[in-house]
Parts: structure tokens; sequence; C-alpha cells
């Protein structure tokens, strides 16, 4: 029953510095406002193509198969999943947080068997914990683990897992959700063979689209499967038919693709592709340095060692006696400043202040860094004040004499 009084919705602005979505820049929502094609439109077939290029390149890959699944990061993460795993397969997931236990989930759910190779929460995986869980299980087939753990903001080091996997003959499956765009990574050199990731993190889209990639080999295990994908709509089988072949390539009609969401995640890759991949991941890194002094001098500890830590994910402990709920909702309402909560393990014990794609710029670094630190001073905490962003602007000075 309508009341008859709905009113056109305008979201408040915000300043989006949790866990995903970042911010969006104009550009992108620019346009994502163009007028709607049909999805089997020659004009956005050619887009398509262009899609897919720029996604190699943000990927680090010449993967034939690289295109956005329509849905977000699960669904990508789901469709590398359904593909690769028959009934039965022994697959090796690695658990440093909430995602690596999505993963599990999804194992079970197509009918493998999940040898779990766990790590402590806020530490990156340990290759050699994957090298001997893979001496004990000479039947893997696939080797799963998540590149940059959102749950707590460590970075596992991808290259060299992947290299043990392949020396055990196996696949790998990467989620690269939120290390895409943000912190290296390299799909052929390091040998991955399907990865997923999401339109919201580093590349700065609005969410519900995922970026999927896969190898040669991860296509012709695909192609080799003794049973069909159990899901229809994420079988790569059929969703090729739409987003396979090459220009002028016929497509046919799978299911109708976001058209204009994909124009978004195209104007977001021709802006990453301006700036230079490399430079997207210096930059992630140089707001982070001057973000942690900043966050280091309102008394804030991180949660991951800094060898494994995120640039673009800092975890902190909140500190004894703080209400972490106040400090969250006072910087939301007062300064329209979104931050995250811990997630599971670390729910209630850690904020989640994320400097991703659009977000990572010097202003938000500046502007959160006040922020807390009012919030703080008006929660009766006693601090010195303007000490954070000093803190900040000293790395930054230092950077500026650095060579780029
Ligand atoms: C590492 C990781 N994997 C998977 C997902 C799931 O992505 P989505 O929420 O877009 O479905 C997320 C979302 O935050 C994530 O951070």
């Amino acid at each position: 029953m309508s009341s008859g009084n709905v009113k056109t919705f305008i979201p408040p602005r915000r300043v989006l510095m949790g866990p995903g979505p970042s911010d969006v820049p104009s550009r992108v929502l620019e346009a994502i406002s163009r007028p709607t094609l049909g999805h089997l439109d020659p004009a956005f077939a050619d887009m398509m193509e262009e899609l897919k290029g720029l996604l190699r390149y943000a990927f680090k890959t010449k993967n034939t198969v690289t295109f956005p699944v329509s849905g977000p990061g699960s669904v990508g993460m789901e469709t590398c999943f359904v593909n690769l795993i028959n009934p039965g397969d022994k697959v090796i997931v690695c658990r440093n947080g909430v995602f690596g236990g999505r993963m599990i989930e999804n194992v079970e759910r197509c009918g493998g068997s999940a040898v779990v190779v766990e790590d402590a929460w806020g530490t990156a995986v340990d290759p050699n914990k994957l090298a001997d869980a893979l001496r004990a299980n000479p039947d893997t087939k696939i080797v799963a683990f998540v590149h940059a753990e959102t749950s707590t903001g460590a970075l596992s080091d991808a290259k060299t897992l992947c290299e043990i996997a392949k020396r055990h003959n196996c696949l790998t499956i990467v989620d690269a959700v939120t290390s895409l765009g943000g912190s290296p990574l390299k799909v052929d050199e390091w040998n991955i063979d399907a990865i997923y990731s999401g339109s919201q993190k580093c590349l700065s889209c609005p969410p519900g689209l995922s970026p999927v990639s896969f190898s040669e080999a991860a296509i012709a295990a695909i192609k080799a499967r003794p049973k069909k994908v159990q899901s229809w709509f994420m079988d790569l089988n059929l969703v090729l038919g739409y987003w396979g072949g090459g220009s002028g390539a016929p497509r046919t009609y799978h299911h109708t693709a976001p058209t204009n969401s994909l124009y978004g995640l195209h104007e977001s890759l021709v802006i990453l592709q301006e700036e230079g991949l490399e430079n997207s991941w210096t930059r992630h890194m140089r707001n982070h340095l001057a973000f942690r002094a900043g966050l280091e001098k309102l008394g804030l500890n991180f949660l991951v060692a800094e060898a494994h830590r995120l640039p673009q994910l800092n975890s902190v402990f909140i500190p004894q006696g703080v209400d972490e709920k106040a400090i969250r909702k006072t910087l939301l309402e007062q300064y329209r400043l979104e931050i995250g909560a811990g997630l599971g393990d670390f729910a209630g014990k850690v904020w989640r202040f994320g400097l991703m794609g659009y977000s990572n710029r010097v202003e938000n670094v500046v502007y959160c860094l006040n922020a807390l630190e009012a919030a703080f001073v008006a929660s009766g905490i006693k601090l010195e004040r303007g000490a954070a962003v000093t803190a900040a602007h000293l790395v930054y000075a230092a950077q500026a004499k650095m060579p780029t």
C-alpha cells in the first residue's frame, strides 16, 4: 500500500572512509547517468571490448577471459568457485579473516572438500603452512586465498603462495576485491588462474560489479568438467556467449547486462589508466603513510604488523574506555564521515579506515584526522590539538623531497 507522500530519495553527502564503498568521482557518476543502451547495441558492444581491455590493464594480464560479472564481489567469488570445483575436489583454503571463511563455504556448497590452512586474524597467510598442507594433501586440485583481507587489513604474499601452489600442479583462486588498483597485483607474472574483484573499493565505482579473469588453464579445466556447472547464471560456458569473443564477434543474450553501471566501470578504469596503475599503487601507499603518522599521534595502534599492512585498509585498536559506537556516530552525524566498525572476531575491538581509490586523497587524510581528533576531544579524551594533522603534513613534506 503506497502512502502517496513518498518523495524523491536524495542521499545525504558523505565522505566514505570505511571498508568500501569508497567515494565515487563525478566523472564516474556522470558516465552512469548517460542514456541507457540495449545490452546488444553495437555501440555498447564496442564499449564492452574496451572495458575488457581496461580490466586486463588493471589486472596485468593477457587473459582473454577477463570481464565484469553482473553482481557484487560475492558473485565474482561464486563464479570462480562454481566453475572450477567439481564435486569431490579437494581445495586448500587459506583463512586469515572473514573472507577466507566465505571461501570455505563456497567450496563446501560446490560439493568440494576444504582443507583449511589457518592463520591468526590480522596476520598474513603463512606460505610455509600452505607448503606443509600441500605435502600432506598431494591430491589437492585448487588453492584459494584472499590477497587483501578487508576484515583485518592484512596483505598476503600472493606471488609466493601461487608459486607454491604451482609447484604442486594446483590451480589458484585469488580474492582481489580490496587489492585491485590499490596494491601491486600481477595476474600473469604471479600465475593466478582465477581472480575476482569488486567495483566499489580501489576502482571507486558504485558497488554491484565484479571484475574477474581466468587463465587458459582455468578455462581448459572448466571446459573439461564432467558435469554442468550447477549455477545457470554463473556458468562461464553460457556467460561467455555474451562477454566472450572479440571485437565484432556475435553476442547472444544471456542476461540483461547493467549497461549504465558498466559505463561507470569503464570511466573509472579510464581514470586509472590516465593516472597509471603503478602511480595509483604509489599514491595509496603515500597517503597511508601520512595517515598512519596521524593515527599514531592520536594514540591508535595498528592491528597488522607493518610488513603486511594494507595501505587502503587501516585497522586500529579502539583505545580502552572509548565508546566506539559513539565516536562513529559523531563522525557520521557531525562530520558526515563514514568509517568502518570491526568485523567478525574484531567486532567492537577495531575501527577500519578505508583509503581506497578516490577516497585515497590528501584532503580525506587531513579531514579524517581533524574530525577524529575533535570527536575524541568532545568525548573527554585529552590530547595535543593539531598534532595528528601536523604529523601527517610532516610525512607529506618528506615525501615531496623524495623522487616519485
Ligand atoms: C575481501 C573481500 N572479498 C569479498 C567481498 C564481497 O564483496 P561484495 O560485498 O561486493 O559482495 C568483500 C566485500 O567487502 C571483500 O572485502
